[in-house]
């Protein structure tokens, strides 16, 4: 099987599920956040509230690229950030190189999901305080619903099963991209 590329939004499982994918497939597992935070020597909320989040979204576009580059003669499982897919050209790239998958999950189960850690940056005001929940259900949606057509270009689209565990949600994540024949 290919290597593989998993979008979504924050919330969605990219990390949790993506690292039980890439042992179930024995494939090196990365996280684009983790790289991205290694590299800097800053968490992803120092970056954005330091150098500001056009310039992570600039270092987070060209380090995709970067990445697919690098490992395109090896297999991998790589999950993005939720913003990463900023452009159709993004898309095109990840899917020469990979394949793309989306992970898509209900957005009130990823709302309550994302509220329960209250570090992402998208969920801080100027101040860094977290934001009015009702505010910041609003703006999410509208976020949710601008992003949703871009992961829809992903090759393969698995909705997660928030009643499974992680481990089975893996399992069928490979079944839908590569079905048993036998
Ligand atoms: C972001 C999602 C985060 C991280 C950053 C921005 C986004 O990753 O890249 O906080 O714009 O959706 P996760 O989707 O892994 O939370």
């Amino acid at each position: 099987m290919n290597s593989l590329v998993l979008t979504g939004f924050m919330g969605s499982g990219k990390s949790g599920i993506g690292r039980l994918v890439a042992q179930q497939l024995r494939y090196p597992f990365f996280d684009l956040d983790q790289l991205i935070e290694s590299e800097t020597k800053m968490t992803i909320s120092q970056i954005f509230k330091v150098h500001g989040e056009s310039w992570f979204r600039a270092y987070e576009k060209k380090r995709v690229s970067s990445f697919l580059i690098e490992h395109q003669t090896n297999h991998f499982v790589l999950s993005l950030g939720g913003g990463s897919l900023q452009s159709e050209e993004v898309v095109q790239l990840i899917q020469q190189l990979s394949c793309l998958c989306y992970i898509k999950v209900d957005f009130d189960i990823l709302f309550s999901r994302i509220t329960r850690r209250k570090t992402r940056p998208l969920l801080l005001d100027k101040e860094g305080n977290f934001k009015d929940l009702t505010i910041l259900y609003k703006e999410l949606k509208q976020l949710y619903m601008a992003r949703e057509p871009v992961y829809e270009l992903a090759n393969f689209i698995y909705e997660a099963d928030d009643t499974l565990s992680k481990a089975v949600n893996a399992t069928k994540l490979i079944d839908l991209i590569a079905p048993k024949t036998s």
